[in-house]
C-alpha cells in the first residue's frame, strides 16, 4: 500500500474505517469555512468521496488524490493533504491540507505538507508547487511559508464561492528552492 511517512504521522490513503472521523472533522465550520464543501458533511458524503478515492493512483496525472494524515502513536486520522498533477502543465501540482481542530497548533499540518512536498520533489520530480488560499485565511499562510513556500501574488474577488466573491492568494515553491533549503 501506498504510505508516506514523517516523524509523527503516516500519509496514505483513505479507508472505509475513516469514515466517522473524516465526516466529524468535515463537519467543522470553521474548517470548511475557506474550503469546497458546505457543512454538515454527512457519513454517507464521506462514504461516497473515500470509495471514489478508491479508484485514483498515487501520481496519477489530472486527479487528486487525498492522503489521510494518521497519527504513528494510536492510529487517529487526524487530517488529510491533497495533490493534483495538473493535465498537460508539465510537473506543476497544487497541494492542500486539512487538520481536525484538537490536532491544529503542533505542527502536525507543517510536518506532513513538508513530507508531501518532499515526495513530490524528490520521488515525482515534480517542478513546481503551489497552494490557493483566502487571504483571510492566515494559519494556511503561516503553514506553507514555513514550509518555504512564496506568496506569488492575489488575484482579487476572481471566485465565486457560497454566495459570495472570493479572493484568492497564491504560494508556490520550485524545485530549485526547495533543494536550496535541503541540500
Ligand atoms: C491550515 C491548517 C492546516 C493550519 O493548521 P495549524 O495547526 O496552524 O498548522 P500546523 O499543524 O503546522 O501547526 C503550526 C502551529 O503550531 C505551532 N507549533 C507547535 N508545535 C509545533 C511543532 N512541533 N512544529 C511546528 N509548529 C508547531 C506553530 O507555532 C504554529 O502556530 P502559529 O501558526 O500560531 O505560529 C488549519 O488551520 C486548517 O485545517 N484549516 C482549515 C482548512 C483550511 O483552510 N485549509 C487550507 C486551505 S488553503
Amino acid at each position: 500500500m501506498f504510505r508516506l511517512e514523517s516523524p509523527r504521522l503516516y500519509l496514505r490513503p483513505l479507508e472505509s474505517q475513516d469514515v466517522p472521523a473524516f465526516a466529524a472533522y468535515r463537519s467543522d465550520p470553521e474548517i470548511a469555512r475557506y474550503q469546497g464543501w458546505g457543512t454538515p458533511f454527512t457519513e454517507e458524503q464521506a462514504e461516497e468521496f473515500i470509495e471514489q478515492q478508491k479508484a485514483v493512483t498515487p501520481g496519477e496525472i489530472g486527479q487528486w488524490l487525498q492522503l489521510g494524515m494518521e497519527l504513528k502513536e494510536g492510529g487517529q486520522l487526524i487530517g488529510d493533504v491533497a495533490f493534483h498533477i495538473i493535465k498537460d502543465s508539465h510537473r506543476q501540482v497544487e497541494i492542500g491540507m486539512t487538520l481536525s481542530a484538537p490536532y491544529q497548533g503542533q505542527g502536525y499540518g507543517t510536518e506532513a505538507v513538508t513530507e508531501l512536498v518532499r515526495y513530490l520533489f524528490e520521488e515525482l520530480s515534480i517542478h513546481r508547487v503551489f497552494a490557493n488560499c483566502d487571504p483571510d485565511n492566515l494559519p494556511a499562510h503561516r503553514l506553507l511559508e514555513r514550509v518555504g513556500f512564496r506568496r506569488e501574488g492575489c488575484f482579487v474577488e476572481s471566485l465565486w464561492y457560497k454566495g459570495g466573491w472570493a479572493s484568492e492568494l497564491w504560494f508556490a515553491l520550485l524545485e530549485r528552492e526547495w533543494k536550496a533549503l535541503h541540500p
